[in-house]
């Protein structure tokens, strides 16, 4: 768990509609405060007073790799088919086409990400896309570009938008110095892969965003997931999922 934020523990990860509103400090904030991108200064949306009754329409990025369209799931069950919106950059599988809306989203893309939040009146976003361990470290450039370029782009919009957020981290932003048995929350974290060092990142910005600027944003550091129903993407925990698959026990 990561201190300094809101953080919900694995059992309440899943956002709750009460709660949903943008942080009044947000709203305090003069614009020309928020130096950091021209895009931070666009006005912010009104706070919208919503009743338990309303439901969040919810963005999820990189939504076709292992942990998303599960996700989107069991958003689906509990909020509505039409308000969870899974996208990606790759071509959908008929399936899951027609399990609910999707669209193309690429991360590294503001202008269209920024399209698809204000035309899909989106609350809450949970950003999935990630170059994982193995491939990251395979093209660290484009790992750089995605996890941490895409994920400024959301966290922007984010606060433009008045989303709230959710980034998962991940046992790898911890490194060979951190402590062990169990690690804490609070310790050294000096990962050695790009993945790593981007994951470390995001937890601090956006650490550093809910406490300047009020940012809804949470976050939980993944242990590795397997998915019984879609393929590795291309993390450590891929090579068990792999050989699962091998071994005929997962769909191909
Ligand atoms: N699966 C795990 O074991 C695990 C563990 C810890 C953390 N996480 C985190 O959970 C999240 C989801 O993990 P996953 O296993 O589903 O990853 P995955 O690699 O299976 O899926 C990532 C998705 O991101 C998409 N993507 C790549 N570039 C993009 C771009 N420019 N724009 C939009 N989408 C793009 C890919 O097409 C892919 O579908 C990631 O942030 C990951 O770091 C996963």
């Amino acid at each position: 768990m990561l201190l300094g934020m809101r953080v919900c523990g694995p059992s309440t990860a899943v956002f709750r509609p009460s709660t949903l509103r943008c942080l009044s400090r947000a709203h305090r904030l003069p614009c020309r405060e928020l130096t950091c991108s021209p895009r931070q200064t666009s006005r912010w949306n009104r706070q919208v007073s919503v009743t338990p009754r309303d439901s969040p329409r919810v963005l999820i990025t990189g939504g076709l790799g292992q942990l998303g369209s599960g996700l989107a799931q069991i958003l689906r069950e509990q909020y509505g088919k039409e308000n969870v919106i899974l996208s990606d950059i790759k071509k959908p599988p008929a399936h899951v086409l027609s399990s609910g809306p999707f669209v193309y989203a690429d991360v590294l893309d503001f202008k269209q990400l920024r399209e698809l939040i204000v035309n899909h009146r989106i609350t809450w976003l949970v950003h999935y896309s990630a170059l994982l361990s193995a491939v990251g470290e395979a093209n660290v450039a484009l790992a750089r570009k995605i996890n941490i370029s895409g994920l400024h782009n959301v966290l922007d919009l984010a606060l433009e938008n008045c989303l709230r957020i959710f980034v998962p981290s991940t046992i790898g932003a911890f490194g060979p110095s951190s402590p062990r048995d169990p690690a804490p929350d609070l310790c050294v974290q000096r990962p050695r892969t790009i993945y790593g060092v981007s994951k470390v990142h995001g937890e601090l910005m956006g650490e550093y965003l809910h406490h300047k600027y009020g940012l809804d944003f949470r976050c939980l550091r993944y242990p590795g997931v397997i998915s019984a129903h879609t393929h590795p993407g291309g993390g450590t925990t891929g090579i068990g999922s792999s050989a699962l698959t091998q071994h005929t026990y997962l769909p191909r």
